[in-house]
């Protein structure tokens, strides 16, 4: 029953680790959009490219995560002895209904639109402090020494990770992001995996041991107490959400400040436009996200079965993969030219931060940072030059879309 649709030219309309799909996966997505808009992947998976059906499959009941019995789908019966699957499969990311109600509700307070604005003066310190150091050095990789350091700082901020422990995470490695993508991992790469997911268990241990004796304002204190009560969250689960968060609160946005000042410097006329008119940082912002996203896909699964999905029926237990980059793309809900960067576009709501029950909950403070990062650095370094915009190298994930490293240079 696995079609494989295959274009002229003997492509697959969907390869998505194929380099040039990650490239530019963009003429991939119109392709799907105008010729098989539920394209079935050879992994047997429905890949819903357009707007309309990947915006209501995120917010429709009769879909949800069942991640266990998806994975099992699959990767056969075994999958879920592996650790890293198991841990995964205690994320609030992964859980329907009411755990993941349960869960999403212990840790919400945290990022509420007061809370994250609150932590406008702590991001731009962070930012300023960074630049501070590297402006005299004439040059740097935007991703390694700039994008990446304040995410990770802040969310070290918000779980309590103390200053002392935090190089071994600016030092990460994030390869953790190919276990998300809908093709699936080879036995090597699970055994990484494994090996990533020990490591960082064997790190939160310890934290939640030191914040079990001194308390802090933190993520990880309230998530600790919550488990020591008994009824609101499981062992497996706290360490697994931690994991969760840490991973969630950083690779995304430094991607989203990569690609937004990679948009930015191959499309000079927009740059000129927001030098000459930073307060339209808040929509570029928005547009970034549209226009590059750095997720690309998420998952559901059909609970029912569902007669007619942009044409085609979906039987109980299959998988629609929503892709986000496409819909962003749709000139059926951005008629004015889709592929263009316009950071005055009116009305942009990306659905990159998805939407329903599972919608972002660290997108405000993502956006925010982001809008700090980058305002920041056009006024600091004003003559700033991207060394290769052309053919920059990409991270060989899918779902989370970014580049390795963007080197630039000034003065
Ligand atoms: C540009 C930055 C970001 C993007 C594009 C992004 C994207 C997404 C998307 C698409 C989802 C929903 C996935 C789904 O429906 O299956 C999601 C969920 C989530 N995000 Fe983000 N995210 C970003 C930043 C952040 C940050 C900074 C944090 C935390 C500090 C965060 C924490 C989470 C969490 C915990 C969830 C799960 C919510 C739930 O299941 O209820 N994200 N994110």
């Amino acid at each position: 029953m696995n079609e494989h649709v295959q274009t002229e030219a003997g492509e697959s309309l969907f390869n998505p680790l194929a380099p040039e799909f990650i490239r530019n996966p963009y003429p991939y997505y119109e392709r799907l959009r105008t010729t098989d808009p539920m394209h079935l992947t050879v992994h047997g998976a429905f890949v819903a490219s357009r707007h309309a059906e990947a915006s209501l499959v995120l917010r429709d009941k009769r879909f949800g995560k069942d991640y266990v019995e998806r994975t099992i789908r699959r990767y056969g019966p075994d999958i879920m002895k592996e650790p890293v699957f198991r841990s995964m499969s205690h994320w609030m990311l992964q859980q329907d209904p009411p755990d993941h109600t349960r869960l999403r509700g212990l840790v919400v307070k945290a990022f509420t639109a007061r809370r994250v604005e609150d932590m406008r003066p702590r991001i731009q310190q962070i930012v300023d402090e960074t630049l501070d150091r590297i402006v005299p050095q004439g040059k740097m990789d935007l991703i390694e020494d700039f994008a990446f350091r304040l995410p990770v700082t802040i969310i070290c901020d918000m779980l309590g990770i103390p200053p002392e422990h935090r190089e071994v995470f600016y030092a990460g490695s994030r390869d953790g992001g190919r276990i998300l993508d809908p093709v699936p991992m080879t036995p090597t790469e699970i055994a990484q995996g494994n090996a990533n997911n020990a490591m960082a268990q064997m790190y939160f241990h310890q934290l939640f041991e030191l914040r079990r004796k001194s308390p802090g304002d933190d993520l990880t204190t309230q998530l600790v107490q919550a488990e020591e009560d008994g009824s609101k969250l499981s062992n497996e689960e706290l360490t697994a959400n931690i994991i969760l968060l840490f991973g969630a609160g950083h690779e995304t946005t430094v991607n989203l400040i990569g690609n937004g000042l990679l948009a930015l410097h191959r499309n000079p006329d927009q740059l000129a436009l927001l030098k000459a008119n930073p307060s339209l940082i808040t929509n570029a912002i928005e547009e970034f996200l549209r226009y590059d996203s750095s997720v690309q896909l998420t998952g559901r699964v059909a609970l029912e079965d569902i007669e007619d999905l942009g044409g085609k029926k979906i039987p109980k237990g299959e998988s629609v993969l929503c892709l986000l980059g496409s819909a962003n793309h749709d000139p059926a809900v951005y008629p004015d030219r889709p592929e263009r960067l316009d950071i005055t576009r009116p009305n942009v709501k990306p659905l990159s931060f998805g939407g329903g029950i599972h919608f972002c909950l660290g997108a405000q403070l993502a956006r925010i940072e982001a809008e700090i990062a980058i305002s920041t650095l056009l006024r600091r370094l004003p003559d700033l030059r991207l060394d290769d915009a052309v053919n920059p190298e990409w991270r060989p994930t899918f779902v989370l879309r970014g580049l390795k490293h963007l080197p630039a240079s000034w003065g």
